[in-house]
C-alpha cells in the first residue's frame, strides 16, 4: 500500500464530515439480499409460540407459516431456513422422524412451495429428532459416522424432493457432502444446491436455539467430537478445502462474531461464497442489551457489517426481518 499522505495536507477527517460523503466513500452496504430469515415450524395448529430464551422469536404451526413467510418475501429477504421444534415423543435415538415425509419439515416444504417463490433452505442434521439431541447416532457414547451418513444422505433426499432448494449439512460428520451431492445427482435433483456447514465450531452460543428446538434439556454431553475446536483456524482450511471438492456450492462459518477471523481467512484463501450464521446465543445477547437500554438498536447493523466486512455473501440472523424493514424504510446508516 502506498503511503496515505501526511497531516496537515492530508486529513482523513475530510471524508466523514457528511453523511452524503460518508455514503460516497463506504466500502460496503448491506440490502435484504444479504439476510437469510431462520423459521421455527411446531406441531399444532394456528400456533405462534413464544420462545423464552429468544426474545422477539417464535414458533408457528405449519398452517401459520404464511404471515411471516409473506413479510420475508416482501422485504426482499432471499431465503428462509427451516427448523423444526419436533415433539418428545416422535424422538427416538435414531432420529427416525428425520425420514418421515409427514414430518414438520416436510410439511411446511410442500406448504411454502405452493404458492411462494422465497428460497428455502434445510439443516441436514439428526439433532432436532434424537432422544439424546446429538447430530448423529450413537454407539458405546460415540456419534457414529458413517452410519450416520448413510441416514443423512437420506434425509436430504427427501428435503430435495419435497422441495428444498438448499440443502445445508449442519451435522459435522466427515464425507457428508460427497456423498449427498453423489446421490442428489443420481436422483436426478443436480439443481439442489448445498450449503455446507464446513467450519462449525462446538460454540456455546447455540443454547437458545437448542432451547426453540427442545434439545437442550435432552442434550448428554458436548458436541466436541464432531464439531470443531476453537483454538483452530489452519484446520477449518482443510474442512472448507474438502467440502468443496466434495461438491459444496457455499460454506458456513459458524457461530459468527466469534470467528469473524475465519470468515476472513476462509474469503483469503477461496474464491467460494461464505454464508456466516449469527447464531441463537449472540441473538439473545445483543436482544437483551437493547430490551435493556444498554446497547442501541444500531448495534445490530453494526454486528452485520462486520460480517460482511469480514467476506460473507450473506449472513443467517434473527434479525433479518426487523434489519430488513428497517432497510426498506431507509432507516439503517
Ligand atoms: C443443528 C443446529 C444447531 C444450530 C443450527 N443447526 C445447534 C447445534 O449444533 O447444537 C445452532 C443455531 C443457533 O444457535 O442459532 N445441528
Amino acid at each position: 500500500m502506498k503511503y496515505p499522505g501526511k497531516y496537515p495536507k492530508t486529513r482523513l477527517r475530510r471524508n466523514r464530515t457528511h453523511d452524503w460523503v460518508r455514503r460516497l466513500v463506504s466500502e460496503n452496504s448491506l440490502t435484504s439480499s444479504d439476510l437469510i430469515l431462520p423459521v421455527f415450524v411446531c406441531d399444532g395448529r394456528n400456533k405462534k409460540e413464544k420462545i423464552k430464551s429468544m426474545p422477539g422469536v417464535f414458533r408457528y404451526s405449519v398452517d401459520n407459516l404464511e404471515p411471516i413467510i409473506n413479510k420475508a418475501t416482501n422485504y426482499k429477504i432471499p431465503l428462509i431456513a427451516l427448523f423444526p421444534s419436533t415433539p418428545k415423543n416422535k424422538k427416538d435415538p435414531y432420529g427416525s422422524e428425520a425420514l418421515n415425509e409427514n414430518n414438520l419439515i416436510c410439511q411446511a416444504l410442500r406448504k411454502i412451495k405452493t404458492n411462494n417463490k422465497i428460497g428455502i433452505m434445510c439443516d441436514v442434521a439428526l439433532d432436532p429428532y434424537t432422544s439424546h439431541g446429538h447430530d448423529g447416532i450413537i454407539k458405546n457414547k460415540y456419534v457414529l459416522n458413517d452410519e450416520t451418513n448413510d441416514i443423512l444422505v437420506k434425509q436430504a433426499l427427501l428435503y430435495a424432493e419435497m422441495g428444498c432448494d438448499i440443502i445445508a449439512p449442519s451435522d459435522m460428520m466427515d464425507g457428508r457432502i460427497g456423498l449427498i451431492r453423489k446421490n442428489l445427482d443420481k436422483n436426478n435433483l443436480k439443481n439442489i444446491k448445498i450449503l455446507s456447514y464446513a467450519t462449525k465450531y462446538a460454540s456455546n452460543f447455540y443454547g437458545p436455539f437448542r432451547d426453540a428446538v427442545g434439545s437442550q434439556k435432552l442434550l448428554s454431553g458436548d458436541k466436541k467430537t464432531y464439531q470443531m475446536d476453537n483454538r483452530n483456524s489452519d484446520e477449518a482450511l482443510r474442512e472448507v478445502f474438502l467440502d468443496i471438492k466434495e461438491g459444496a456450492d457455499f460454506v458456513m462459518v459458524k457461530p459468527g462474531m466469534p470467528y469473524l477471523d475465519i470468515i476472513k481467512l476462509i474469503n483469503d484463501n477461496f474464491k467460494i461464497p461464505i454464508f456466516s450464521y449469527q447464531v441463537s446465543g449472540e441473538y439473545s445477547l445483543l436482544k437483551n442489551g437493547i430490551n435493556k437500554n444498554i446497547i442501541n438498536r444500531e448495534a445490530i447493523s453494526e454486528t452485520i457489517m462486520s460480517l460482511k466486512r469480514a467476506g460473507s455473501s450473506a449472513i443467517i440472523t434473527y434479525f433479518a426481518l426487523e434489519l430488513a424493514k428497517e432497510l426498506k424504510n431507509n432507516f439503517l446508516k
